[in-house]
């Protein structure tokens, strides 16, 4: 494959501009049961049959657990200001209720201290989605009562360290745990049911405004979040139908997340379609929900194509496409990013997710991954379009510093910039996380300038 030219450069983006790298706790961390760690709702998914492509499970993953150290050596040499990382409840709070496990806050702890002494800002993220077993028992995400636990949660990880995080995002994808979790199945917890998956919306959003409400009310000193998976939706022709289905479809994913969040009401047409499937809500749940946030974030693959006629072929639009089937279509950052900024007083914008699984080569220590820098350098040169639109973006992640666990997908798709050997666990750069980190280290004033000429000196 010939290199493509990776024309981007940061030139047009703000010195603040937060550029960074995400991961998340179930995906690499690894140690599924030590140190007092709890079940998660993913240890327990993992284990059913068929139920991740290659019969994998998160066990060992990247080992993260016991490689943090390097690892974070690792993101230093990137030249990023920022990483993204969540924390595993069932770590911290085994039964996501009762005792805490100070080992497991130790463990958290140590990341935020490692990244601050590296000069790199801690991005904390509290639910990627692995949820304490024991609270699943009782209904997960169903069960009113997860939302007060959530709450405690935030509250005791706020208290050990949100002193020295730059954020702290509540909920990764709530769209994904409702919808893939609770109604297709595909995802933990498994369940098959669309009265579930928008009730369990509701509760994660409720859980997401209460936290908020409960750490500035304990004075905390960090700036809080959510982030969505969002996409422009788009009709597959300009029939009547394939546009009525197209708008319901952006109701689901987009307006059933932000109307609450910003207006205070989820979408009428969304309700109608639900009928008596719709979530149960309580006296002041809604205001909860549109609690003032510091920032949000947005986690962007692709667009969604839709024909009213059944699934769209991904390979019938002639765009490139990732390992997983998605199209590559920069395009829609842009349009998505604005369309937030002129349908929703949102606070600034992150790009807190973004990237391509290719099918990656190990040569002589080298993975050159052409398609990868290419995806990544386009969809900045988005993100740098709709600021020049007038959107206010404060950063932009990619997915993901490491090869990991991809879900229901196992360890087949892989995301990383840096490869890695999971028989070894052997770390290696791709040539995307060169090309990253030549481009993040070059800016003005890098941290990394800095060393080399104190070490001219
Ligand atoms: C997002 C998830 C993330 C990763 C990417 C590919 O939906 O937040 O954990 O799996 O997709």
């Amino acid at each position: 494959m010939t290199q493509a030219p990776a024309i981007t450069t940061t030139a047009s983006f703000p010195e603040k501009f937060v550029w960074g790298v995400a991961t998340s706790s179930f995906q690499i961390e690894g140690a599924a049961d030590v140190d007092g760690k709890g079940p998660s709702i993913w240890d327990d998914f993992c284990k059913q049959p068929g139920a991740i492509a290659d019969a994998s499970d998160g066990v060992t993953a990247c080992d993260h657990y016991h490689r943090w150290q390097d690892d974070l050596d690792l993101i230093d040499r990137l030249g990023v200001d920022a990483y993204r990382f969540s924390v595993s409840w069932p770590r911290v709070r085994p039964g996501g209720s009762g005792a805490w496990n100070e080992k497991g806050l130790d463990f958290y702890e140590r990341i935020v201290d490692g990244l601050l002494a590296r000069g790199i800002k801690p991005y904390l993220t509290l639910n990627h989605w692995d949820l304490p077993s024991e609270l699943q028992a009782k209904g997960g995400w169903t069960d009113r009562d997860t939302v007060h636990r959530f709450v405690e949660y935030a509250q005791g990880i706020d208290q050990r360290m949100g002193d020295r995080l730059a954020s702290i995002t509540t909920h990764n994808e709530p769209w994904v745990v409702a919808v893939l979790g609770y109604e297709q199945g595909i995802f933990a917890p498994g369940i098959k049911s669309r009265a579930a998956a928008a009730q369990a919306s509701h509760h994660l959003l409720l859980s997401h405004g209460l936290a908020l409400q409960a750490l500035r009310a304990q004075g905390s000193k960090t700036r809080l979040g959510i982030v969505l998976n969002l996409s422009p939706v788009q009709s597959a022709t300009d029939s009547a139908e394939d546009q009525a289905q197209a708008h319901l479809e952006d109701g689901k994913l987009l307006r059933w997340y932000m109307d609450p969040l910003f207006q205070g009401s989820y979408p009428a047409d969304v309700l109608a379609y639900l009928g008596a499937d719709a979530p149960q809500l309580q006296a002041g749940d809604l205001d909860a929900i549109r609690t003032p946030m510091d920032f949000m974030g947005v986690n962007y693959y692709s667009r969604a194509v839709i024909s009213a006629k059944g699934p769209w072929d991904a390979k019938q639009s002639g765009l490139p496409i990732t390992d997983m089937g998605w199209e590559v279509y920069p395009e829609g950052l842009t349009e998505l990013l604005v369309r937030m900024h002129t349908d929703y007083p949102v606070p600034p914008l992150y790009v807190t997710e973004n990237g391509g699984a290719f099918k990656d080569a190990v040569q002589d220590g080298q993975v050159h991954d052409a398609d990868r820098t290419d995806y990544i350098a386009r969809h900045i040169e988005a993100v740098a379009e709709a600021m020049r639109q007038g959107v206010r973006m404060e950063g932009y992640m990619v997915w993901s510093l490491l090869d990991n666990f991809e879900w229901a997908s196992g360890y087949a798709k892989r995301f990383g910039i840096v490869h890695v050997d999971y028989a070894t666990q052997k770390r290696t750069l791709k040539d995307s996380a060169i090309w990253y980190a030549a481009m993040l280290t070059a800016r003005p004033g890098h941290r990394s300038q800095k060393v080399a000429a104190i070490n001219a000196i």
